[in-house]
């Protein structure tokens, strides 16, 4: 399966913050946003993938990640003009994917949990369908919310409702079979002229062919596009980091985890910084 991670858009509720910066370039406590959704990605065993970012910030972040190597994986760099919406990564991505299955990470989405490493290879084996991941939410209206049946079989989503059926937000993280990007060509744009997610996930659910998982609620998911979920989603990382002393979505030991990449490599990447984040990686090296 290919992975995609979408880091452009317009990080306008960061404003002045992201005035000269990408919103994914932002640290999360001791790393930069994108590690956490490429991470999500490495989880599942994906190590195809591409980066969609504007014109503007493409060049910062080959600059930051490379070709993937160092990490076992292999990086594309795909340009989008314009942020005109979530399902635009498919067309954008239409010859990095290949016709393959394909995940979509947003760039600025978090997620830990027990158990979802599970979940996440579960679905990067999916060859039918499309699979989203759904998680309950104090404040559903700025979401895409899901109805589901008494057996757990999504009904409707809907987009921002007014009046929302459920508290049960669709999160950032969506696993598509490969008629994904024709799906994707058929969809127009909404009122605020963007191509949105919920109507490729609308295709799937029409079909029959849409799964939403429901994650409990032990599952952080955290979204850093506003001034307090950044601010929350590094006083989450800290706080587990300091207590646990493991970390959080480090791509590095999630390669050497995977066996994308061996010791040896891994000290390697430790090498790289005079920090205690070297150290980390060479502790967990050795343990
Ligand atoms: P949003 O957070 O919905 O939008 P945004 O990043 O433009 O921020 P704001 O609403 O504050 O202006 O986007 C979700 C993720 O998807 C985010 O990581 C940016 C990314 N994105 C793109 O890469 N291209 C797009 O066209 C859109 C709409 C979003």
């Amino acid at each position: 399966m290919k992975g995609i991670v979408l880091a452009g858009g317009r990080g306008s509720r960061l404003k002045p913050v992201t005035g000269a910066l990408s919103k994914h370039l932002l640290p999360i406590y001791d790393k930069p946003l994108i590690y956490y959704p490429i991470s999500t990605l490495m989880l599942a065993g994906i190590r195809d993938i591409a980066i969609i970012s504007t014109p503007e910030h493409l060049p910062l972040y080959r600059s930051l990640l490379g070709d993937g190597s160092a990490w076992g994986v292999a990086f594309s760099y795909i340009e989008q003009a314009r942020p005109e919406g979530l399902a635009q990564a498919f067309l954008l991505a239409e010859d990095f994917i290949d016709g393959e299955p394909v995940a979509l990470a947003l760039g600025d989405n978090i997620f830990y949990a027990t158990g979802l490493t599970g979940f996440l290879e579960q679905a990067s084996s999916l060859t039918e369908g499309a699979k989203i991941f759904a998680t309950q939410v104090a404040n559903p209206r700025s979401f895409g919310v899901v109805e589901f049946d008494s057996a757990g079989h999504p009904l409707s989503i809907i987009e921002k409702p007014e009046v929302p059926r459920s508290n049960w937000a669709v999160t950032g993280l969506y696993f598509y079979d490969k008629d994904v990007v024709d799906i994707a060509k058929t969809v127009r744009p909404s009122p605020r002229g963007e191509l949105e997610i919920t109507d490729v996930n609308l295709a799937y659910l029409a079909r029959g062919d849409l799964s939403v998982v429901q994650l409990q609620r032990g599952t952080a998911w955290l979204d850093a596009g506003t001034f307090d979920g950044l601010m929350q989603a590094s006083q989450f990382v800290y706080t587990i980091e300091a207590r646990q002393g493991l970390k959080v979505c480090c791509p590095e030991e999630v390669a050497w985890r995977k066996g994308f990449i061996d010791t040896e490599q891994l000290l390697q990447l430790a090498s790289r910084y005079p920090n205690e984040y070297a150290k980390y990686l060479r502790a967990i090296a050795v343990k």
